[in-house]
């Protein structure tokens, strides 16, 4: 198999533990170049732990993966070059601007066009107008905005967002959605990672749902949806919601099986 034939990711029964918490059980995906693939997981499902095995941050127990065609084991830095890493916690300069920070970090990977390669990722994701600020007055909006703009510098062919909307207020969860499915109509291959339904349902192609240190299903919305009995008396014609999926296969709200609440909060 050549790289360029492989699936953007593959995951072969990776294995996973902290000292007795076992997270990973043996996570099978596969993972098409060019499309969205959302990990639905609750807090503390393992999502952000399979994402760090991916990128290379940290070292599974067992099982395989290969990124771009490359095997996360024997050649982390062809994956390294293949990949960005978006977490959680943007990782912009407050007291630079947007366009400062962009042409900060194209310089760092040595571009040769940096002003160039800024002034464009500000179009894409609608920061023109804000590029001379401080990021320090952005909304939470923008920073991830910026943040993902940031991570698409020398065009890496797979992106992992971990978390990309958890604490933003709805109209920012909405601007920043815009931005990952601009990113797919690139032909980057997107990885997220959401504790949010919706958030999966409105920009994925695929959808996995870890839970207890596997994936329970993976399929494309429609295919989710038919894993849902049909109600024998329906009243009222209504679509089950991916929420209602999500809970009739999971019925529970302990994703690692340990008896420890996900209920709680990072
Ligand atoms: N470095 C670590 N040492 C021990 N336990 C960890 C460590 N990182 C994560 N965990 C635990 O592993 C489980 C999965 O964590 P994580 O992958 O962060 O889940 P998610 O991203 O889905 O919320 C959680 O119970 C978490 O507390
Ligand atoms: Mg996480």
């Amino acid at each position: 198999m050549t790289t360029q034939q492989a699936p953007a990711i593959r995951v072969q029964g990776l294995e996973k533990s902290y000292n007795k918490l076992e997270v990973l059980r043996g996570v099978d995906l596969v993972v098409e170049r060019g499309s969205i693939f959302a990990l639905l997981g609750s807090n503390g499902a393992g999502k952000t732990t399979l994402v760090k095995i991916l990128s290379t941050l940290l070292k599974a127990d067992s099982g395989a993966a290969w990124v771009n065609g490359f095997d996360i084991a024997a050649q982390p830095g062809e994956v390294r070059e293949s990949i960005s890493l978006t977490g959680q916690f943007a990782a912009v300069d407050e007291i630079l601007s947007g366009r400062e920070n962009l042409v900060l970090i194209a310089k760092l990977r040595h571009l040769k066009n940096a002003e160039q390669i800024a002034d464009s990722l500000l179009e894409r994701f609608s920061l023109t107008d804000a590029a001379g600020r401080k990021v320090s007055t952005y909304s939470g909006g923008m920073r991830r905005r910026l943040d993902i703009a940031m991570s698409l510098i020398g065009n890496p062919p797979v992106v992992f967002l971990d978390e990309p909307t958890t604490g933003l207020d709805p109209q920012a969860r909405v601007e920043v959605w815009q931005a990952v499915a601009e990113l797919a109509e690139q032909g980057t291959t997107v990885l997220l990672t959401t504790q949010y339904l919706e958030e999966a349902e409105q920009l994925a192609d695929r959808i996995a749902i870890l839970h207890r240190g596997r994936i329970i299903v993976d399929g494309t919305l429609a295919e989710l949806k038919q894993l849902l009995p049909p109600a024998e008396v329906e009243y009222v014609e209504k679509q089950p919601s991916l929420e209602d999926i999500f809970f009739a296969l999971v019925g529970d709200n302990d994703p690692t099986g340990t008896g420890r609440s996900a209920a709680r909060t990072n």
